[in-house]
């Protein structure tokens, strides 16, 4: 399996500390807030990362990841971790066109294997090794239980068979307690589905729209997240995933 992290968009909720810098270069305690999404994939096993970015603040991630051996490296060091090098490689996205449209980016590099892409800002405590031993094929979505998940993609499930028949994006009236985190697995079909889609309302290629692609076609697996998890896109989310992280450490 391959790892995707999406590292674009305009980071217009954190304006004006993404006035000279993307979002995902910003500091989460005491890293840059992309070094936790790559963990994530690390601790899955996955050792071919592709970062997808837009244009402007390209150099920067360049300058910090390369090719992976020193990064890795330099995290090992930082975290007193022994991660396996990793390759990143690199694909530029134009403009802000949703998680969807910067995923299909990432085609060639997938070629048939399975991918697990993972939102730029999003922190999570867990490890997700299991889960990704088990997917054979198909898609897998990773969910928790959260307060307020407006914000969110939302699944809905049957009342009998407990099975995901839906997930609505930021919906007013949420039909369960849970939100869609961003981490997600597709086997390569994900790219001829994306093809298919319309921008929604906000203009954007929706990973809702995929997600719910795979529902309907009955190959949609679903695991809850142990542990805390956060996006960090937003100023109240930036701090306090700042503290998760700091709580954390200190229990080291
Ligand atoms: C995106 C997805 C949403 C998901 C969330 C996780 O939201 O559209 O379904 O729950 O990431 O962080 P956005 O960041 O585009 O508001």
């Amino acid at each position: 399996m391959k790892g995707v992290i999406l590292g674009g968009g305009f980071g217009t909720r954190l304006y004006p500390l993404t006035k000279v810098t993307n979002k995902h270069l910003l500091p989460v305690y005491n890293k840059p807030m992309i070094c936790y999404p790559i963990e994530t994939l690390l601790k899955m096993g996955i050792t071919e990362i592709l970062i997808v970015t837009g244009i402007e603040f390209a150099g920067d991630f360049l300058r910090l990841l390369g090719h992976g051996e020193e990064f890795i490296a330099d995290l090992n060091k930082w975290n007193n971790t022994q991660y396996p090098v990793v390759q990143f490689h690199y694909a530029v996205q134009k403009g802000a066109g949703g998680i969807a449209d910067a995923l299909r980016l990432a085609e060639l590099f997938a070629g048939k294997d399975s991918v697990a892409v993972i939102l730029g800002d999003n922190i999570f405590e867990d490890n997700f090794k299991n889960e990704m031993t088990k997917h054979e094929n198909g898609a897998m979505i990773f969910i928790k239980e959260v307060k307020d998940n407006r914000r969110f993609g939302v699944p809905i499930f049957d009342a009998e068979t407990k099975r995901i028949v839906g997930i609505e994006e930021k919906p007013t009236k949420p039909k369960s307690s849970y939100a869609v985190t961003g981490l997600y697995i597709y086997d390569h079909r994900v790219f001829d589905i994306i093809r298919t889609l319309k921008p929604s309302v906000r203009g954007e290629l929706e990973i809702t729209d995929v997600n719910n692609w795979y529902v309907k076609n009955g190959s949609m697996n679903c695991a809850i997240v142990n542990g805390f998890w956060t996006d960090a896109g937003t100023i109240e989310t930036l701090h306090s995933a700042s503290a998760l992280v700091k709580e954390k450490e200190s229990k080291k």
